[in-house]
C-alpha cells in the first residue's frame, strides 16, 4: 500500500552517516569490548531523588490522563526558570510541556511553517533537524558554516539565506560542535529574524552545560520575545533523557495554538512524569551543575589530552556534551577515520559527516564515559591518528 510522501522523504534518502554507529552497536551485540562515545547520553542515570518523587507521584494516583498543555506547577516552574535565567517576564502561558525537546522542535515547526515554506537551519546540525522540518510540511534549507568561523554563522549568510523563509532553526551550545554563539552571532541572528520578518526557533537543550561564559537566549534580545519559540528540555540538564519532557516557550498566543496540535498528537506528558521534572526543577542550579560537573571536567581532561600534537585539533568549544575534532591532517574523510579507529581501536565515534557538509573531516566525540577511560581513548585517538597522518605517535 502507498504511503504519503511525507512519511517515505522524511530522511531525505541517501547514507546519513549512523552507519558507524550501527556497526559499534552490532559490535558490541557480538561481545567485543567497544568504547562507546557516540551518542549523548550520560554516564549517570536519573538521580534518585527525581526517581522517587516519580514513583511517589504515580503512587499518588497521578497516572490519568494529565492537563494536556502541561501541569500548572511543571508549566510555572519552568517560566519560572526561564524568567530567572533571562530576565525576559515570562507565565505558565508562554508554557507547553511536550514530550522531551524532540517534540517540541516538531511542534515548533509545525505550527509556524505551513506546507512548501522555507525553514532555515545551520549545518552541522543535530541529526533530526531537516527530517523534522519535512515531516512538519517545511523545505528544509542549510546554511552551511565553516571551521574557519568555528561553525558560527556569519551575518551576511544569515542574512541572504533567510529572505523569502519562514523560520530559522539554531542552537547554542551547540549539538555537534559544542560552540557556543558569540554576542555578535547572536546579534546578527536576531537582525536576519527582523529584517526578514522571520519566527526563530531556538534550540536551548545544552543551555545549562556552558564551559566558559554564560549562555544568553537570543529570545532575550530586543524585540525577539514575540517571535522566538524556544525549545527546552530535561533530558540533558537533569539527565532525564528517557522521560521524555520538554517544552516550548513563546508568545502566549502562539503557545494557545500549540496546545491544540498537542490535543491532536501527544495528548500531552504523564502526570508522574511532570511532577518528577517539577520536583527536579525545583532542586535548583546545584542539582543541575552536579550533572553537568562531569562534562566540564572532561572538556578539560580533552584540552589536556590534545596539547603537545598537532594531528587532532579540537574545534574551540565552550559547552555541550560533545568535543568536535578536527581530522583532515590524516587525509581522511570523518566517516572513513571513524570506521577505521573502529576497526583498529574499538572505539566508536560519530562522523562529523553525520551532521551535514561543514563538518566534514571531523568526527565528534561524545564524553559520556568515565574520565580515566574518557583519556585513554582520546590518547589512543589521538596516536591512531598521528600513526595515519605520518606522524610520530
Ligand atoms: C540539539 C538537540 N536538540 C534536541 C534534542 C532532543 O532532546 P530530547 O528530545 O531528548 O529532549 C537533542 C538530543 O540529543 C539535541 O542534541
Amino acid at each position: 500500500m502507498k504511503l504519503s510522501h511525507r512519511i517515505t522523504h522524511i530522511t531525505g534518502g541517501g547514507s546519513d552517516g549512523w552507519d558507524v554507529f550501527y556497526k559499534a552497536r552490532r559490535m558490541i551485540a557480538d561481545g567485543v569490548p567497544v568504547t562507546e562515545l557516540t551518542i549523548g547520553e550520560h554516564d549517570i542515570g536519573t538521580s534518585h531523588a527525581i526517581l522517587e518523587a516519580m514513583h511517589a507521584s504515580a503512587m499518588g494516583g497521578h497516572t490519568g490522563y494529565a492537563m494536556v498543555p502541561g501541569t500548572h506547577a511543571l508549566r510555572k516552574s519552568v517560566a519560572a526558570r526561564i524568567a530567572a535565567r533571562t530576565g525576559v517576564p515570562t507565565t505558565a502561558d508562554n508554557i507547553l510541556i511536550t514530550p522531551g525537546g524532540q517534540a517540541a522542535l516538531f511542534a515548533a515547526h509545525t505550527a509556524v511553517c505551513s506546507p512548501g515554506d522555507t525553514a532555515v537551519y545551520i549545518d552541522p546540525y543535530y541529526a533530526t533537524y531537516p527530517g523534522t522540518i519535512r515531516g512538519a510540511g517545511g523545505v528544509p534549507k542549510a546554511i552551511v558554516t565553516s571551521p574557519d568561523t568555528a561553525f558560527q554563522p556569519t551575518a551576511e549568510a544569515l542574512t541572504q539565506a533567510t529572505k523569502g523563509a519562514t523560520s530559522l532553526l539554531v542552537n547554542t551550545p551547540n549539538n555537534p560542535t559544542g560552540v557556543v554563539y558569540s554576542a555578535q552571532t547572536l546579534q546578527a541572528i536576531a537582525e536576519a529574524c527582523k529584517e526578514n520578518d522571520l519566527w526563530l526557533i531556538s534550540d536551548e537543550v545544552y543551555d545549562t552545560q556552558v564551559w566558559e561564559g554564560a549562555h544568553v537566549s537570543p529570545r532575550s534580545l530586543p524585540g525577539m520575545a514575540e517571535r522566538t519559540l524556544v525549545v527546552g528540555s530535561m533530558s540533558k540538564s537533569h539527565a532525564m533523557t528517557g522521560s521524555r519532557v520538554g517544552w516550548i516557550c513563546g508568545p502566549a498566543d502562539a503557545i494557545a495554538q500549540i496546545i491544540n496540535l498537542a490535543t491532536h498528537t501527544t495528548y500531552g506528558v504523564a502526570g508522574y512524569i511532570q511532577d518528577a521534572a517539577d520536583f527536579a526543577l525545583n532542586q535548583g542550579e546545584t542539582a543541575e551543575e552536579e550533572v553537568s560537573a562531569p562534562f566540564r571536567r572532561r572538556r578539560a581532561l580533552s584540552m589536556q589530552a590534545l596539547e603537545g600534537q598537532n594531528v587532532v585539533r579540537a574545534v574551540p568549544a565552550q559547552g555541550a556534551m560533545y568535543v568536535m575534532l578536527d581530522i583532515r591532517a590524516t587525509g581522511m574523510s570523518g566517516e572513513e577515520f571513524a570506521n577505521a579507529l573502529l576497526d583498529a581501536e574499538h572505539i566508536a565515534v560519530m562522523p562529523g559527516e553525520s551532521f551535514g557538509q561543514a563538518a566534514a573531516g571531523h568526527v565528534r566525540v561524545a564524553m559520556t564515559i568515565a574520565d580515566d577511560q574518557y583519556v585513554d581513548a582520546l590518547s589512543r585517538l589521538i596516536a591512531f591518528a598521528s600513526t595515519r597522518a605520518g606522524a610520530a605517535p
